[in-house]
């Protein structure tokens, strides 16, 4: 297998060859992922919901994203791997944005960092990707702008609302994103924006129409409870596999049958001289 990098991504757009993503935040699962051959890894600042039991992701900071983002980072030998600018990590300032874009290619030794919204965050796109950082965009659905939409609301609906989504995506390819995940947009507004720029569109709830998709592992996986978003699709029940290994390891340590001598060190034991010798020097203790 050959390391996926934005050139390799950008010649699968052209040859109309569809580009896989999924999330990731640790080391053993990136390393899984990897080995399944799979173009892309997003450590996405959805880890405040999937690793951590927030309700958004707006808690996640920028120390959290590094300690993950380098987990994944160190486990990939093929995957393009991205990480996310966690809320207020890149909306204060441009200085800030660049320093901390920095810090994660610096610390985490992935390929680009991930950003929500359109044009308001051109300015930190530009300086970004001036720096020689691959910049993915976002736009549609942002989660971390979950306070202003009222929810996590299908975006683009309406003439409007279509228009702003297509020149904030025009936006941020003009500012040097090479990447943007369409998050909830509907479908003919999909093929539109995959089809006005050169940028690789990456859809999550965006249709089929888009250059590749994401989705969130855990969700995909069967890893995430009960409640499960219109757009995903469950390709396995880990989840109920993990339980059902967790309760019996957990008979079989009550039972007496784990560990048996196929685990254990019997050949490594001292003679039983020598523990009866033990036994003996010991018997006060
Ligand atoms: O944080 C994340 O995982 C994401 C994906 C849902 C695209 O942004």
């Amino acid at each position: 297998m050959k390391k996926n990098t934005v050139t390799t991504l950008a010649q699968m757009k052209q040859n109309g060859e569809k580009i896989s993503q999924i999330t990731c935040y640790d080391f053993s699962t990136a390393r899984i992922f990897d080995e399944a051959g799979i173009n892309s890894i997003l450590v996405g600042d959805s880890l405040g919901m999937t690793m951590q039991g927030y309700e958004d992701t707006l808690p996640v900071t920028m120390d959290e994203m590094i300690v993950y983002g380098r987990s994944v980072g160190r486990a990939c030998k093929n995957a393009f791997v991205v990480v996310d600018m966690p809320f207020m990590s890149y909306q204060v300032s441009v200085e800030q944005a660049v320093t901390n874009a920095g810090r994660i290619m610096k610390e985490c030794g992935v390929n680009a960092v991930k950003l929500e919204g359109g044009k308001s965050v051109c300015p930190q796109i530009s300086a970004i990707t001036a720096c020689g950082i691959p910049v993915c965009a976002h736009v549609g659905m942002t989660p971390q702008s979950v306070n202003s939409f009222g929810g996590f609301k299908v975006q683009g609906k309406g003439e409007e609302n279509a228009r702003r989504v297509l020149e904030d995506a025009l936006a941020v390819e003009k500012a040097g994103a090479f990447m943007v995940v369409l998050e909830c947009v509907p479908p003919k507004l999909a093929a539109l924006i995959t089809k006005k720029t050169k940028m690789i569109t990456i859809g999550i709830g965006a249709s089929a129409e888009c250059d590749g998709q994401v989705l969130v592992y855990q969700d995909m996986m069967g890893m995430s409870g009960d409640f499960t978003p219109k757009f995903v699709k469950r390709f396995a029940d880990i989840g109920e596999q993990m339980k059902t290994a967790v309760a019996e390891y957990d008979r079989e340590v009550k039972a007496g049958t784990f560990p048996s001598a196929e685990h254990t060190y019997p050949k490594s034991d001292c003679s039983d001289e020598f523990l009866s010798k033990l036994d003996n020097e010991y018997k006060e203790v």
